[in-house]
């Protein structure tokens, strides 16, 4: 953290990225987060919004996106990440900036698969101009979002896959 703290601080945004694990930040990420502590003073304040913060120690902090992704389909699995993430940029005296919520995510592990190559290829596309945007403007168009969570399949084939895909591997005793 001693590393991290100096190079969290001087950057212009930070990208928080990490799956969904029961509807949440995953636990290592929460850690992270906790250990950012020390940027605030232990005094409290009010937010001009009626509600209490702890002061900022520093003038700087970076402004935050957020890049999550999800097996289920469906952005419902995002909302409470998505207020996480809203409350901590209002704790942590900043913005946020930009959401990227990716549900489908067991497509990923197709890659290779010669029917979900296109697919990903576009979604990759799509994940570059969402990269230029928020590097170029500090935020996202509503057209890139609406093209970032579109679905890849439709929900009711990717959970038709899925589930014959788990089959094979439980036959294959690769997952318990
Ligand atoms: C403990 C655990 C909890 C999960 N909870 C959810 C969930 O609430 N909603 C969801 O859509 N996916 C959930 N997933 C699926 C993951 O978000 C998804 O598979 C992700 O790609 C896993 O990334 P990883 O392989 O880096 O752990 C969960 C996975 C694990 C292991």
């Amino acid at each position: 953290m001693d590393d991290l703290l100096p190079s969290f601080l001087k950057s212009d945004i930070a990208v928080f990225a990490c799956p969904v694990y029961f509807d949440n930040v995953q636990a290592i990420m929460k850690n992270f987060i906790d250990r950012l502590s020390p940027v605030l003073l232990p005094h409290f304040e009010e937010d001009g919004k009626g509600e209490y913060r702890h002061a900022k120690r520093y003038q700087r902090f970076p402004k935050i996106v957020v890049i999550s992704n999800s097996g289920l389909p469906s952005q419902k699995n995002f909302e409470v990440e998505s207020l996480f993430f809203r409350r901590l940029a209002r704790t942590f005296h900043t913005e946020l900036i930009s959401e990227i919520y990716r549900g489908e995510g067991e497509i990923f592990r197709g890659k290779d698969n010669i029917m979900l190559k296109p697919l990903l290829g576009k979604y990759k596309k799509h994940l570059k101009n969402a990269g230029k945007e928020i590097v170029g403007s500090h935020k996202l168009s509503d057209k890139i979002i609406e093209d970032l969570e579109k679905p890849i399949l439709p929900q009711s084939l990717y959970i038709k896959f899925g589930n014959d895909e788990w089959d094979r591997l439980l036959e294959e005793d690769r997952v318990d």
